[in-house]
């Protein structure tokens, strides 16, 4: 298994590529099962969830088509890929594909509305807590589907079509409003989604299906309508920049110190984040198509965070930010409001020398003056760009074991970070 080495100390200086977002690129790709016609989507990131969710499109009968690299391009450069659900055979997501990657039940909502119905199984993914999909299953059902658990499997089935319903959703999920909104569009009627996600990915896709040919309001808002229509038409897309992987490499850079550009992002997509790193001591402009961020002498001020929806601080960079606050000049409290069970970072943080008491769904970091490299291992996928934030800052060798979950979320990271400065290798095995 493949592990990262780092030997710390070195301040980042330089300019970072953001890629594509995977969490937009996933609901885009699975909205390609709602036409017939080819979607065409660009700047998708080279990762391991998206070869994952090609494999299970592919085992429905979706053709795809990744282009070649073009003159310039890099391995940076996010890929074009066209989907065509021209002859879907098959509407059954088997455990053994679903089971890496949670947002892969999604396809339910588009193989139920364009074909009537579907069988997916539960789903895995990262290990944060029990992560249900109960709202996701009473969107469908308000919708008109019905729903039945047999043997690991949800079957959808709503062979007149799905209905246009309100939906009211009790907490906000990403996952549920993009089911709602997949299985709306080819509603008979229309379709009201209250406390709706306002997470740009959720824009994102509602953008895309609108140019697909389905009618939206409100999308980025907490209520959004739908009004059915019978088809869809392909598009082309180009993915949104992935704001975590943004907010990962400005904290990097708050921890070591130096001066980056982060090109092809915006800030408006974590402004709630980069005023959190502000407070911290870095110092934030937006410079052409991305963000600078550069702290240069002045030391790392504590800040009390709680994570919260879209447009609050982001559940996704809170292991992060949290690598971060453990070389703070005091005590910051981390609450984690999202997701149960989200602090197990916190262990491997402490193998590196870091000071920090969880309380419930709290977290307080009392700032050391200094981390010391050792041997962690990776939990989840945020949690292991949190170890290579600290890596980054601790003394002497860090080695990431199980860096397979940083590779279902971040795009070359090695090779981003070492042109920066800083000394970090993969290692092989
Ligand atoms: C998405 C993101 C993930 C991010 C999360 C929150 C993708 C691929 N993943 O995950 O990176 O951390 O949003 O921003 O985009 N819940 C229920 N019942 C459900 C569904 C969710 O109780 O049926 C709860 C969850 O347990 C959690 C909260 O709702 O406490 C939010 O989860 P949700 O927004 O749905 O997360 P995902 O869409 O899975």
């Amino acid at each position: 298994m493949d592990r990262i080495r780092i030997r710390g100390g070195q301040p980042l200086n330089g300019t970072i590529p953001i890629s594509g977002a995977k969490n937009a690129a996933l609901p885009l790709m699975i909205a390609s099962l709602l036409t017939e016609e080819t979607l065409e989507l660009s700047n998708v990131p080279r990762l391991a969830d998206i070869a994952s969710l090609l494999r299970i499109l592919s085992n429905f009968g979706v053709d795809h088509m990744i282009a070649g690299r073009r003159p310039g391009e890099t391995q940076e450069t996010g890929q074009t890929i066209r989907l065509t659900a021209g002859s879907v055979v098959d509407t059954f997501a088997p455990y053994e594909l679903v089971s890496t990657m949670r947002a892969s039940f999604w396809v339910i909502a588009p193989l139920v509305a364009r074909f009537g119905e579907a069988r997916v199984s539960m789903p895995g993914g990262c290990a944060i807590g029990t992560r249900p999909v109960d709202l996701l299953i009473m969107a469908l059902e308000k919708l008109g589907a019905t729903i039945e658990i047999d043997g690991g499997y949800v079957v959808a089935r709503a062979p007149d079509g799905l209905k246009g319903g309100e939906i009211d959703f009790p907490k906000v999920t990403v996952g549920g409003t993009h089911v709602a909104l997949m299985a709306a569009a080819l509603a008979d009627g229309t379709t009201v989604i209250r406390n709706a996600a306002r997470e740009p990915e959720v824009t994102d896709l509602a953008e895309c299906l609108v140019k697909m040919g389905a009618r939206i309001e409100g999308a980025g808002t907490s209520e959004i309508t739908v009004h059915g229509v019978p088809k869809l038409n392909g598009t082309s897309h180009d993915v949104l920049p992935d704001r975590i992987e943004t907010g990962t490499y400005a904290m990097a850079v708050a921890m070591t110190g130096g001066n980056v550009l982060l090109e092809n992002t915006k800030p408006e997509l974590l402004q709630f984040a980069l005023d959190v790193l502000e407070q911290a001591g870095a110092k934030i402009t937006r410079e052409g198509n991305g963000i600078r961020v550069y702290r240069n002498g002045n030391g790392i001020q504590p800040v009390d965070v709680t994570t919260d929806p879209f447009p609050g601080f982001p559940t996704d960079l809170q292991a992060q930010f949290m690598a971060l606050m453990t070389r703070a000049g005091g005590t910051s409290r981390i609450r984690e409001t999202i997701f149960e069970n989200r602090f197990m970072h916190v262990q491997e943080l402490a193998r590196l020398g870091a000071r920090i008491r969880l309380d419930g769904d709290g977290a307080f970091v009392d700032g050391v003056d200094g981390l010391k490299g050792a041997p962690v291992m990776a939990t989840d996928l945020r949690a292991s760009a949190c170890l290579v934030i600290a890596g980054l800052a601790a003394e002497g060798e860090t080695t990431i074991n199980r860096v397979y979950h940083l590779d279902r979320g971040f795009e070359a990271l090695e090779t981003k970070l070492s042109r920066c400065g800083a000394d970090i290798e993969r290692v092989k095995g």
